[in-house]
């Protein structure tokens, strides 16, 4: 069932935010599967047609979820890119559609084995340039990923850093996003979290669903590959 990640979240959080937390999370699949079935989808049927050919994410656990959501939606439902990323993100007032979706989405692959294949040549490269992206230096502070998330014992305030390039600290952390955050009370993507940490490493924000960052979330669910995928989870 619903967990929390290992790094830490634990201690940072009190026993009724878990609560809140869990309850929250379930309301965010639950209203996930209710936007889908607006958009024509059956949720207690994912159309494999629809879904599974196009979006893989049953066989892939959340790899890419995002961008092949908008990839759905644009080949298969006829919005235009422009409508389908209109509200990728949400606030306290007003959650996004897309947090909920990916949510729901995300949790149809709950127990099953991470196995994204670098077989094909593009998939191979893009976990090449998703691995020269996490090590790329540059910024006022000349950060890259890695200068957080590189090394092992690292920590901002309370927060553990987890070595995303290592197959542990991959695994752990891929496996529970999407996450609900107790801190801001919201659902939030992977592509949320990398968009703050381009933030917090003093980059541009990056376009939604750009190469970078599924290149970024490829390496990182490559890393993560072996491990039984446990989310959405929750998160600090
Ligand atoms: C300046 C330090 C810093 C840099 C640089 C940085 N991060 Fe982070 N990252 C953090 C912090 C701090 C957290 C934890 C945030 C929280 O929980 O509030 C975090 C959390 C994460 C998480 C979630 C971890 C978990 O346990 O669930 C992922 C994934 C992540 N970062 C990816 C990246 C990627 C990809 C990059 C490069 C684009 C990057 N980070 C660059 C500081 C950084």
């Amino acid at each position: 069932m619903l967990t929390t990640n290992p790094h830490g979240d634990k201690a940072a959080t009190s026993k009724r935010d878990r609560r809140g937390a869990v309850k929250s999370l379930r309301l965010a699949i639950v209203l996930g599967s209710v936007i889908l079935t607006g958009c024509g989808g059956d949720p207690d049927h994912p159309d494999p047609a629809a879904f599974n050919r196009q979006a893989q994410t049953v066989e892939k656990p959340y790899a890419l979820a995002l961008s092949r959501l908008v990839t759905c939606m644009t080949t298969l439902q006829g919005f235009t890119e422009k409508e389908a990323t209109k509200r990728v993100f949400g606030n306290a007032d007003k959650p996004s559609d897309m947090e909920y979706l990916s949510a729901y989405i995300a949790g149809q692959s709950r127990g099953v084995r991470m196995q994204v294949s670098t077989k094909d040549a593009k998939e191979k490269a893009s976990y090449e340039m998703g691995k020269a992206l996490f090590h790329y230096r540059a910024g006022s502070w000349d950060f890259s990923c890695a200068s957080c998330h590189g090394t092992p014992n690292k920590r901002i305030r309370m927060q553990e850093l987890p070595v995303l390039s290592s197959k542990q600290g991959a695994r752990g952390t891929y496996t529970t996003w999407p996450g609900y955050r107790v801190s801001v009370s919201q659902l939030k993507t992977m592509e949320w979290r990398i968009n703050d940490c381009f933030r917090q490493q003093r980059f541009p924000e990056p376009t939604y669903g750009s190469d970078a960052v599924i290149a970024l979330t490829m390496y990182m669910a490559v890393n993560a590959n072996g491990a039984v995928y446990r989310g959405p989870g929750t998160k600090r």
